[in-house]
Parts: C-alpha cells; sequence; structure tokens
C-alpha cells in the first residue's frame, strides 16, 4: 500500500465502526502489523482470576436492568457544570437506577448514600462517589497551569496525595482529574486546569498526579481513583470558544496531543472520561475508534470509561441522531457510564430489544463499572471510605497548608525584574493597590472543590504575617476587576461574588495615585477574576479587564517603583507592562495559602524558580502561538524589507513571553552544552552536558531545560521539542554539572505513515534557561 492510501485507510476509518489502522509503534524506521482490534464484547481476561469470578458470579445474577443501572452516574449536591440536574435520586438508588454519584460528599452524606444502595437493592452493590477535585480538596493548592509551572514533580505529586488524602476522608473515591488536554489558545478558559503546551511535560504532570492519586495500591481508604480527561483533544477547540469543534492531522494528534493521556494511563488510572468535542466528524463520546480501537486494543486501557457531563445527550446537538441512537452510538464506542444524561437508563433496554445493540455489550460496560468497585476494595467494605474521626483530623492540617504555601510560590513566575526591583526590602511604605490586594474569593481560583475561599490568605494578609509593622501599608483599591455589568451579572451567577465598587473609576484612580504618591513603591495586586477562566470561560480579548490598565498607567505616571502581582487564569497579552513595569510576578489562582506565597516571594525568603509552561503571546491574533512550532518554508528571518515571508505586518512572531521562561533574583550561567558523542548509534546513549553557575547574589533554583531538534525528517520536524529539564539548587556562587541522557527511542515520533519512529539524520540539541534562551551543539543519528 503507498503512503497516500495509507492515509486515506486511516482518516476514512477514524470513528467507524470496524477495524481500523492505529497507529504503530515500531521499534526502528521498520514498518510493523498493527493489532487487530477486539469485538467490543469480547473481555480480554483480566490479570486477577479472584476479581474476574467474583464479577462473573455478579453479572450472571444481575438481570438487564439492573446491570443497565450500573452505567448510571448522577450529580447530587450544589454543583452543577452543566444544564440539566439529575432528579428523583434517591429513589433511583433504591431501584438499583445508579452505579455512581458525584457532587455528594462528607461521610454523614456520602454514608446515607451508600446505605440506600446497600440496604435496598437486591446485589447490595455499592456506589462510586466520584468529585471534581482539581487542585485539591479542602486545602486548595494553586490552580493547574500553576501547579505545572513550579516544574517540581514531587510537589506536585505531592499536592494530589493531599487531595486524595482529603477527598478520601471525605467519603469520595474517585477523583475527575488529571486534566491533561495540551492547549495552546489562551482564549480558552480551561488552559487554566491544564499543564500548558508541552506533551513531554505535560506527561509528566499526568503521572505525577495519578501517582499522588492513586498511590500504590487502590484499597486503601486514602488513595482514590484517577479519572484522566477530557479524552481527547478537548484543548484543541478552534477559536478557543469552550466546546468548540476539532479536526487535526493524525500526525499532529499522535505528535503533539496524545501523550498525555497515554502516560496518565501508563501511569495506572483507572478511568477516563469523554470529551465534549467532536474529532474529525464525530464526537468523542460516540467515537469508536478513539475509545476502543485506540484507548483499549491499541493502549490496553482495562479501566472504565465515563462520558462527559450529559455528552451523551449533547450528541443529538451535534446531529448524529436521536436520543436511543447517541445512547447506542456511545456503548458500541465504548463508553461505560454515562453521566447525568440518563440516556443509557432511558434508552438501552428499547435498544437491546431492537438489536441494535446487545446484552453482550452492556455486560462488558458492567464489568468495567463493576471491576472499578472490586479494585477500590467496595465490595470488601462499601463504608470503608468514610470516617467521621478521620475527616475530623485529615482537612487543612497545618502539614497540609504548608505544602500548599510551599508549592505555590514554586508555581509563581517572574516575568520582569528590572534593576533587582524585587525582592522588596522589608521596610519603608508599601501602595498596596489593585483589586485582588484584599481579594479572598478569587485566590482558591474556579475550580475549587469543597475549598473554602474564606481560608484563603489574602495578599494584604500575607504581607502583613511577613513583615508585620516593620512595613507600613497604604491600600487603595484602584479599579474594579471589570466594570462590564453583563460579564459580572454572569460571573456572580456562578458563584463570583463580585462586588462593584459604586464610584467613578476616575474617583478610584484619583485615590491610589494619591496613595502612591505618598508611599516608597507600588504592588499592584491586578488580574482576572476566577469566573474568568475555567469551563465555558473564553476570552476573546486576554488583556486585563475593566479599567486595570488605566489605573497601571496612572500609578506609573506618579513615577514611583511599580511591582504589578498578577493573578489570573491563562496567559495575558501584557505588553504595557512589559515596558513599563519594574517588575511582574506571576501567582496565577495560587490557593489557600496564595497571599503567604506572595509575600514569601515579594520579600525574597523564596526566590522564584517557576518558569512558564504555555506561551505568553504579545497580541491576540498570533493565537495559537507555541514553542514547538514547525518552521514553514519561508520563515522570517529579520529581514525587515523581505516581504515574501512568514510573518505578520502589524506584531512580531515572537511571544512576549516564551514557553520556559521565569526569571530569579540571582543570574545562572550556562556553559556550552558538550556532548559524549557527535554520533549516535541505534542503541547507544548520548550525554549531554551543562555547567551552570548561580552568578547573582542569593541562592536559587534553575530549571535546566534540554531540547531537540530533527533537523531533517521525512515529515516536516519541530523546531525545537522539550526532552527533558532538571530543577536544581545552586548556593550563591555555586556551579553543577547538569547531565541529561539522551537515546533514539527519545527522538521517535509519528511518520507520515503513523508509525513511531526514529530517523537518521542530523539532530540539533538546546540546553538554557527557557525555549528562547539557549546554547547549543549537534549530533548524527546513524
Ligand atoms: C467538565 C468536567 C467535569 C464534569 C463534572 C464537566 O462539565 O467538563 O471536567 O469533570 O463536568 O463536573
Amino acid at each position: 500500500m503507498n503512503k497516500a492510501s495509507t492515509i486515506l485507510l486511516l482518516l476514512l476509518c477514524m470513528g467507524c465502526a470496524q477495524t481500523t489502522t492505529p497507529p504503530q509503534e515500531s521499534e526502528t524506521t521498520q514498518n510493523t502489523t498493527a493489532p487487530a482490534s477486539q469485538p467490543a464484547a469480547a473481555k480480554p481476561q483480566s490479570t486477577d482470576p479472584e476479581m474476574d469470578k467474583f464479577i462473573n458470579d455478579l453479572l450472571a445474577k444481575m438481570t438487564l436492568e439492573e446491570k443497565i443501572g450500573q452505567l448510571n452516574l448522577v450529580s447530587v449536591g450544589f454543583d452543577v457544570t452543566g444544564p440539566i440536574v439529575s432528579e428523583n435520586v434517591d429513589e433511583n438508588i433504591r431501584k438499583g437506577n445508579v452505579g455512581g454519584v458525584f457532587n455528594t460528599f462528607t461521610p454523614v452524606a456520602v454514608r446515607k448514600l451508600q446505605e440506600f444502595a446497600v440496604n435496598n437493592t437486591r446485589h447490595k452493590i455499592p456506589l462510586l462517589f466520584g468529585y471534581d477535585v482539581i487542585h485539591g480538596h479542602r486545602t486548595i493548592f494553586p490552580m493547574p497551569l500553576g501547579l505545572a509551572s513550579s516544574w517540581d514533580m514531587q510537589a506536585i505529586e505531592r499536592s494530589a496525595r493531599i487531595a486524595a488524602e482529603e477527598a478520601t476522608a471525605d467519603g469520595l473515591n474517585w477523583v475527575f482529574s488529571p486534566m491533561v488536554d495540551i492547549a495552546r489558545d489562551p482564549r480558552w478558559g480551561r488552559v487554566a486546569e491544564g499543564a500548558g503546551e508541552d506533551p513531554w511535560l505535560g506527561s509528566r504532570v499526568a503521572e505525577a498526579m495519578v501517582r499522588g492519586y492513586q498511590g500504590d495500591d487502590l484499597t486503601l481508604p486514602n488513595t482514590a481513583m484517577a479519572c484522566v480527561k477530557h479524552f481527547a483533544l478537548y484543548g484543541a477547540a478552534e477559536a478557543g470558544r469552550d466546546y468548540g469543534t476539532v479536526d487535526m492531522s493524525l500526525q499532529r494528534m499522535f505528535n503533539e496531543y496524545m501523550a498525555p493521556y497515554k502516560a496518565a494511563l501508563d501511569a495506572g488510572a483507572g478511568s477516563v472520561m469523554t470529551s465534549f468535542n467532536e474529532i474529525n466528524g464525530v464526537p468523542a463520546t460516540g467515537n469508536r475508534w478513539l475509545m476502543t480501537e485506540l484507548l483499549r486494543d491499541q493502549w490496553g486501557f482495562d479501566g472504565f470509561v465515563v462520558t462527559d457531563y450529559t455528552a451523551i445527550n449533547e450528541m443529538m446537538a451535534h446531529g448524529v441522531g436521536n436520543e436511543g441512537e447517541v445512547a447506542a452510538l456511545a456503548l458500541k464506542a465504548g463508553v461505560d457510564m454515562d453521566m447525568v444524561g440518563e440516556l443509557f437508563l432511558k434508552e438501552l433496554g428499547a435498544q437491546v430489544k431492537n438489536g441494535k445493540v446487545t446484552e453482550e455489550e452492556i455486560n462488558l460496560a458492567c464489568r468495567r463499572v463493576l471491576e472499578a468497585k472490586y479494585k477500590l476494595g467496595l465490595f470488601q467494605d462499601p463504608y470503608r471510605y468514610i470516617n467521621e474521626e478521620r475527616a475530623k483530623n485529615t482537612m487543612m492540617k497545618p502539614e497540609f497548608r504548608e505544602a500548599a504555601r510551599d508549592i505555590a510560590r514554586k508555581s509563581m513566575v517572574l516575568l520582569k525584574n528590572e534593576k533587582n526591583a524585587l525582592p522588596l526590602k522589608p521596610s519603608g511604605t508599601i501602595a498596596l493597590i489593585g483589586p485582588l490586594a484584599r481579594n479572598q474569593r478569587d485566590l482558591i481560583g474556579n475550580w475549587s472543590g469543597a475549598g473554602d475561599w474564606k481560608q484563603a490568605v489574602s495578599v494584604e494578609q500575607g504581607i502583613r504575617n511577613a513583615v508585620g509593622s516593620k512595613v507600613r501599608i497604604n491600600y487603595a483599591k484602584g479599579a474594579n476587576i471589570t466594570d462590564d455589568a453583563q460579564m459580572i451579572r454572569r460571573l456572580n451567577a456562578h458563584g463570583g461574588l463580585l462586588e462593584l465598587d459604586k464610584r467613578s473609576s476616575e474617583a478610584m484612580i484619583k485615590e491610589a495615585v494619591q496613595v502612591a504618591r505618598n508611599s516608597d513603591v507600588v504592588v499592584a495586586v491586578v488580574g482576572e477574576a476566577q469566573g474568568m477562566s475555567g469551563e465555558a470561560a473564553s476570552r476573546a480579548d486576554i488583556g486585563l479587564p475593566g479599567q486595570q490598565l488605566a489605573l497601571l498607567k496612572a500609578l506609573k505616571a506618579t513615577g514611583k517603583p511599580l511591582v504589578i502581582v498578577l493573578m489570573n487564569g491563562r496567559p495575558l497579552t501584557l505588553n504595557w507592562e512589559h515596558e513599563n513595569a519594574n517588575a511582574i510576578l506571576e501567582t496565577w489562582f495560587a490557593g489557600t495559602e496564595a497571599g503567604n506565597a506572595i509575600a514569601d516571594v515579594l520579600f525574597g525568603s523564596y526566590n522564584p524558580s517557576g518558569k512558564l509552561t504555555m506561551t505568553f503571546p504579545r497580541h491576540v491574533g498570533q493565537v495559537p502561538i507555541f514553542y514547538n512550532a514547525k518552521n514553514t518554508g519561508r520563515p522570517f528571518n529579520g529581514e525587515e524589507l523581505n516581504k515574501y515571508t512568514s510573518r505578520y505586518m502589524d506584531v512580531p512572531n515572537e511571544p512576549l513571553y516564551p514557553f520556559g521562561h521565569g526569571l530569579s533574583y540571582t543570574t545562572f550561567q550556562y556553559s556550552k552544552p558538550q556532548l559524549s558523542k557527535t554520533t549516535l548509534k541505534g542503541t547507544e546513549l548520548l550525554e549531554i552536558q551543562v555547567d551552570v553557575r548561580n552568578t547573582g547574589n542569593y541562592d536559587g533554583e534553575e530549571v535546566v531545560q534540554l531540547y531537540v531538534q530533527d533537523v531533517v525528517g521525512s515529515s516536516t520536524r519541530p523546531l525545537k521539542e522539550l526532552k527533558g529539564f532538571q530543577k536544581i539548587t545552586l548556593k550563591k556562587g555555586e556551579s553543577k554539572t547538569v547531565t541529561f541522557k539522551l537515546t533514539a527511542d527519545d527522538l521517535k515520533f509519528y511518520n507520515n505513515e503513523m508509525q513511531y519512529v526514529y530517523e537518521p539524520g542530523e539532530f540539533r540539541v538546546f540546553v538554557g534557561t527557557s525555549s528562547r534562551d539557549v546554547q547549543e551543539a549537534g549530533f548524527r543519528l546513524e
């Protein structure tokens, strides 16, 4: 078969219900035969014969209705993330129409529902209890994009471990996390929930989160089953509009988007959530190529798949069938559990009768749900996660808050620091200005589980805790986060708690300017409201909202040093801010301990070490913009008058802050990378060494980054791809040699025939402090 017809076959088969040719893993450039796909009903034997026997016996006793009941996931509680809510829940649980519940927690509430299920149904099958534990349960950590910016996998794992400790103490056994969608479009509000734009780094974060939640033993009462979401490609919505259409080449899909899902599964994640989007014409929730052929047959996933919120019903709006048809489509695609929509419950019985689905297919879905309960130890003890005493002793322990403070400061990124404007001296008078300076609500971010914003430490409080009466603080609000009445109404309809200061913006700015004039330095705490990012929170303009930029301009005009502390859920466009501020500290929404952590950084008791994991554009028109882009045939080479090159006429191609950017209070000097060989053979190891010296005045941490370019390929290859990093600590004046190891395996990619191969030829290696600031060496692969 020639190349063109292979691709045609791949494209034709995506989403169809027949055997397709999934991408192939290959050791060398040789072609390999793709594994044949399994029919949906044929359940491969698990590796646990005891579990198989238990489930076989149970399934044999269950009626069709009881089996369908297990496929139904209902929402009980106050957290609603979709347009409809579950009704008649108690009654449905008693009738055996429910396999799991989400949005209910606390030992008392969970016990009540678990008792309904266990005491009233024939087979006493316990319920799963799920929840969106995204960046902490009660102790809230920085929003996920911030967590990733720490580049500290141990700290990230620990945040997930603590989240699981608290969530399971609250009766939960299933967390809807990690969200591992690669995102390159900061207009999309859900960039806040992921690890950013890089598939390699995203994979490391995904693994760390799964390890943190699940530990080594899912039956322990303090571990919870992870749910990898949103499978797949949800972050590639057209124009950054949430729930938007996704359409991309297979090569891009597998080289640039799929790795983090796979990494989370390889780390053992027990469940997968479908995504709302379509993938090349077929909604993910009804996409058999995705959910069965790729996920299970090729990747070997043996857990269960839950839909996203009403995603089966939404396939009607996508335009692929009526209620009965979309229910059948989802089941046949390989979906096991229906979140909130209740179409499995309503339609599958009839679909069996009319022969559109088989009881075998329902058995398979039911088996997978029952297996999850078995793996969690729920059949041994349905109440194993319910323990009032543990709940009392676990939530928001001081050591958990300390961990939250630690990772919060690690997540912060020093974007600019001119003439050492930071750290601040703990003396004199600070003008603390801005709508987020006293704020608590927004600090815990948009998706803060069972977090209580009233427990969050504001920036003002954090500064007072840090420097007490040594520093005089003059406060002025200066501006509202936004003055857009409609936006405020929408934010407040979903828990925004935005209070509009009734004064005119001129009056507020005037007051702030006065305060600034009477102070030594201005610390302006500005940004977005938490509800401006997260689900269904896309923005077309990603600058500072409202009058905040006008406020900053007025503050600048006072001539006082201007330090900007940013809080936001996405990369923003910050050109004026970059040109004019003396220092800019990106703090994201940093969680319960935000204010303390920010004060730690502002006064230098912690030297910032975070690095961006998502590019900050200069202009929204550059979006999507990402570091691992390709060259094009007409790259812009800086020749201004050379018209026919790939560039904008009105803004540079370069972003404002590239992937990997982040400053420290100290400076680091890098040597040129030294390679252990200049020719690498297939099975050999290449060592790349670089000396990094702390040449500044503070001890500090540095994220040493390794990138590779495959210069000539059978397909075009990105200009740079992250292949490794090390976060090191260097005392003032200290120097360390950092060694990276690469093999040919690290250089593999999906070629045009969707074989996963490395290709001999020329490679460039880059090591440095960001994706832009690197030094280079080269080698040949034979
Ligand atoms: C979101 C998911 C979430 C689910 C349950 C959906 O709207 O897309 O990320 O897990 O709701 O709350």
